[in-house]
């Protein structure tokens, strides 16, 4: 389609979107606005996802594809279904009783919601950080040490002690590289044994991505990481998330529309009622969206 074509399309759409009293439009949901066609490799595939706690629905029909490396935001108003989505994603939702999940979703083409999937190897390669940094009451050392502890993946336990199979030189590499890669360990390599509780909020926050990271996961989830942090705190979590996708898919919630705008290649709109309303390159999100919903919304028209 050419410019002019486009250009056409979107007035003679606008001409037929009709405003209600409180400055929503009723238009209709277009499946082409959420079909989102990137270059790289499929990671995760979601399809007519449908998630309702009792009798209420939270998710309506969503399907998106989120492509592998790289950063997408979920935006939209509170109570939308951004977390009920997220948690989809590592089956989080079977911890709630009143959930119900319908659809589907794969990883690597796998589907997840499948009987016999082992749900802490699926959370081991989906990490998830949430809002408020949620460090154990331990050590910094332990801290990042529990998950490749828990996995097997290193041994340094009293047991591992006693039978003479305890490595600590692969703890204090795995130790070092998690903190790292979260940027942390510069502020916190001589102070590896006092209790992560003694840590900055910023520096907590950091330190559960280096733990999430330390089981070597492929998607991290990310449920408004920097919602409770001051501004400079912000701008080390928005750089780590942007360097982090170099090598890992992340998926990350988040209310800061201009955070969304700074760090994410993609962006998915949701709007009230669960609906997936627009999903797009994140420059067209902000810049040209199709959906006058999601123009008023990020215009701060409403929300
Ligand atoms: N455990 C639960 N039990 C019952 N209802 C829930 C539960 N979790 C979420 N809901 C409901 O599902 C809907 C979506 O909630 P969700 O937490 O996914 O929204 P959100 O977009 O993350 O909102 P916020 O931006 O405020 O975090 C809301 O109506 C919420 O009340
Ligand atoms: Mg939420």
């Amino acid at each position: 389609m050419s410019d002019i074509d486009m250009k056409q399309t979107r007035a003679e759409s606008n001409e037929q979107r009709t405003t209600t009293t409180v400055g929503e439009t009723e238009e209709e949901l277009q499946s082409e606005w959420s079909a989102y066609e990137f270059d790289g490799q499929t990671k995760i595939s979601v399809s007519d996802l449908d998630v309702y706690y009792g009798s209420d629905q939270a998710l309506r029909g969503v399907s998106m594809d989120i492509p592998e490396k790289s950063v997408t935001a979920l935006i939209g108003p509170s109570g939308c279904g951004k977390s009920t989505f997220l948690r989809c994603l590592n089956r989080m939702n079977d911890r709630v009783s009143s959930a119900r999940v319908e659809g589907s979703v794969t990883l690597d083409g796998e589907e997840i919601y499948q009987d016999g999937v082992n749900l802490v190897e699926l959370r081991k390669r989906v990490g998830m950080v949430f809002q408020a940094p949620n460090p154990f009451p331990k050590s910094i050392r332990d801290n990042i040490a529990y998950g490749p502890r828990k996995h097997g993946d290193i041994d340094t336990g009293l047991l591992a002690r006693l039978l003479g199979d305890a490595n600590p030189e692969e703890e204090e590499d795995l130790i070092q590289r998690s903190l790292r890669q979260a940027a942390l360990w510069e502020e916190v390599s001589d102070r590896l044994d006092d209790n992560a509780l003694g840590l900055s909020g910023g520096q907590q926050q950091r330190l559960c991505i280096a733990r999430c990271l330390a089981v070597d996961p492929e998607i991290i989830l990310m449920d408004e990481p920097a919602s409770a942090l001051d501004p400079i705190a912000t701008s080390k979590i928005e750089d780590l998330i942007e360097s982090l996708a170099q090598e890992y898919t992340v998926v990350v919630v988040t209310h800061n529309m201009q955070q969304a705008a700074r760090i994410s290649d993609q962006t998915a709109v949701f709007l009230t009622g669960g609906e997936l309303v627009e999903y797009d390159d994140t420059d067209t999100i902000f810049e040209d969206p199709n959906s006058q919903r999601v123009e008023d919304y990020i215009t701060g028209k409403f929300g």
